[in-house]
């Protein structure tokens, strides 16, 4: 998978486009109430000059008036200060307006933006996504973009706010004198050009350190995640791993710091070499006014201006680094949503762009559930090798094995010999790195992966435990079925569950995991004939069952009750069944045995004992214990 890189330009044309469909109308009011609070400083300056001139004319007249009866005589002078109050008051008004109104498109772009980020990953249906470091950066580096994308709404206003203040204010002054407002931004250039330099370097080290973060989240996860509080407590790994958190945090923050001093030190001496292109104009008009070619209130409103242009000028800086920043953060996330599977021609990884919430209800697959083809010749495995991605090791060597329509094939082999791989192969989680599989004569390569997935019923190794009721944990098996209480009770009676399901008070609807309100936990054994029942859901349109060591957690009576369930509702499917418990075998069409990543025996179970190699050594070996 290439990630592409993007020039900060699009990022921002994204970025905004991406606001824009998220939080439209709080984007159209914040503009409309920014233009009108960006009017009101000018104003200020402006109503001020005419009381200052006011009351400095009314004192140079020396009258003997009570001041409020001065006021209340001179109409100027009482509107003035009468309008002055009112734009204030406007003002503080529409800032707490806008201040609601930041909150609100705040939330919805996060919500917006991380909706498409989920539906993204969610939906990407190339797994090497989990296992590839380099995108798992990635995705932290989106997890962490969508809050810079918040941040940009904010950027966003400020800096219209700045704009909007600029223009008339720069206009007015230069009424003053023409190089005022060019020596204001002349001065701030420098400054500027450090700060740039010293948000690249930041962004330089998050980057780099995006893995470190991640590994910092994986040991959050263990220290407050609920499926590693016993061990963790019995084991008293606390300490151990608080250092180790603490380490990474300590050996990120170091290095981050180290820019942060470089980079602090450079941007105020600049800044402070900038302070004197501020001296200038004020010397200039405050020289005016000493020789009385400006009055007292056009000193009042000059030197409002010019603070109020580098104001301004430092905001819309300030908040170009912050863009600039800010962009490169957000960058990752168009990264993550351009990214291309390798696997799949599926449509559902590119529509992210049509991304609308699902009703539980309405869902069905959109893959016709006709077989694949009608010519049923079952799998052939051709020369299939392969290495999980991104790493070099080879897994599977040279596998070679046809497995005919409806016959029952058990995977044997030690720990670690492949037998998980090749069942995740034939599932078209990955596809081979050498050879190929062919299922009904085509190669999986050339079918679509929601086709292929349609058609498979799986019990993984480490299947899921979803916190959600038992009727859903069973009935995500087939979506449609969902509301079938007819399918999901005989699917949990076949596996074994029904007394358990009975005694609860809620019944399916029974919430499980106990980070539920409510909710159950369950035991391994149960959880696994949970995963059981929920493959058992789709086999009506299954045409290969996989069962990854289905019973590794249920006890031997249970065990033999499952196997010849399997027995029964293999009958009309291909069906691969992994186990390193050598009961199943037995009653398997053909056994197939793996070692270190090649297949080394095959045959039914009297072929492979009186061939008295290693399937022999492991039936013996077992018979001894299990008395089988
Ligand atoms: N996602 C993965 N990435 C890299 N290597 C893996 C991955 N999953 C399994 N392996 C490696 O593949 C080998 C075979 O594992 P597996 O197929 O699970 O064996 P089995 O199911 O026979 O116990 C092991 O050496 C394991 O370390
Ligand atoms: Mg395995």
């Amino acid at each position: 998978m290439r990630i592409i890189s993007l020039s900060l330009l699009e990022v921002f044309r994204r970025s905004i486009a991406m606001l824009l469909q998220a939080a439209p109308f709080e984007l159209r009011n914040l503009t409309l109430l920014t233009l009108i609070s960006s009017i009101t400083p000018v104003l200020v300056l402006f109503l001020n000059k005419i009381i200052i001139n006011e009351i400095a004319g009314l004192l140079g007249k020396g009258t003997t008036n009570k001041p409020i009866n001065l006021i209340f005589h001179n109409p100027l002078l009482l509107w003035s200060i009468g309008g002055l109050i009112l734009i204030n008051l406007l003002s503080d008004s529409i800032n707490t307006i806008v201040g609601f109104v930041l909150t609100s498109l705040r939330d919805r772009v996060r919500g917006f933006v991380q909706g498409r980020v989920f539906h993204k990953i969610a939906n990407f249906q190339d797994i090497a996504l989990f296992e590839t470091p380099e995108l798992l950066n990635l995705v932290q580096l989106a997890e962490q973009g969508v809050h810079r994308l918040e941040q940009l709404s904010f950027i966003i206003i400020t800096t219209l706010k700045g704009f909007f203040i600029l223009v008339p204010t720069v206009l007015i002054s230069w009424s003053i004198t023409w190089w005022i407002p060019l020596i204001l931004l002349i001065s701030l250039i420098p400054s500027i050009y450090v700060e740039l330099k010293y948000r690249n370097q930041c962004w330089e080290v998050e980057k780099t350190q995006a893995n470190i973060s991640r590994e910092m989240n994986l040991y959050k996860g263990v220290l407050i995640g609920e499926n590693y509080a016993k061990e963790l407590r019995l084991f008293h790994l606390q300490p151990l791993l608080l250092e180790r958190w603490s380490g990474l945090f300590k050996l990120m923050f170091v290095k981050m710091q180290q820019v942060r001093k470089k980079g602090i030190a450079v941007v105020l001496f600049w800044s402070i070499l900038g302070g004197a292109g501020l001296a200038l104009p004020f010397v200039y008009v405050i020289i005016g006014a000493l020789r009385g070619i400006y009055t007292l209130g056009d000193l009042a409103l000059y030197t409002g201006l010019i603070l109020q242009i580098r104001q301004s000028l430092y905001l819309l800086i300030n908040n170009s680094s912050d863009l600039y920043d800010i962009l490169m953060g957000t960058s990752p996330i168009f990264q993550i949503l351009e990214l291309k599977p390798k696997m799949g021609l599926s449509a559902t990884t590119n529509s992210h762009l049509n991304y609308q919430p699902v009703e539980i209800n309405k869902v069905s697959r959109n893959t016709s559930r006709k077989p694949i083809t009608k010519n049923l010749t079952g799998i052939q495995i051709k020369n299939v090798s392969f290495s999980y991605p991104g790493n070099e090791k080879k897994i599977l060597h040279n596998i070679n094995l046809t497995i005919m329509p409806n016959e029952m094939i058990v995977l044997v082999g030690e720990n670690g010999s492949g037998k998980t791989t090749l069942a995740k192969l034939l599932c078209s989680l990955y596809y081979p790195t050498d050879g190929e599989i062919l299922w009904n004569d085509r190669n999986l390569r050339s079918l679509n992966l929601d086709d292929i997935y349609a058609r498979i019923a799986v019990v993984m190794q480490d299947y899921a435990r979803f916190p959600t009721t038992i009727r859903e944990n069973i009935g995500f098996g087939d979506l449609p079925s969902l509301q079938n209480n007819t399918a999901i009770i005989s699917a949990i009676n076949q596996a074994g569950l029904i007394k358990e399901v009975e005694r609860l008070s809620k019944g399916l609807e029974t919430p499980l995991g106990k980070q539920l309100e409510g909710g159950v936990d369950l035991s391994g054994g149960q959880w696994q004939r949970i995963a059981i029942a929920r493959s058992l859901m789709r086999l009506s349109c299954s045409e290969l069952l996989i069962f990854d060591e289905p019973t590794a957690a249920l006890d031997p009576k249970t065990e033999h009750e499952i196997y010849n369930i399997f027995r029964n509702i293999a009958s009309n499917h291909i069906a691969i069944v992994v186990s390193h418990r050598l009961s199943l075998a037995k009653l398997a069409d053909r056994i197939v045995v793996m070692e270190q990543g090649r297949i080394i025996e095959t045959g039914t179970h009297n072929e492979l004992m009186a061939l008295g190699r290693q399937y022999h050594l492991m039936f013996t070996r077992q018979a001894s214990s299990y008395q089988l």
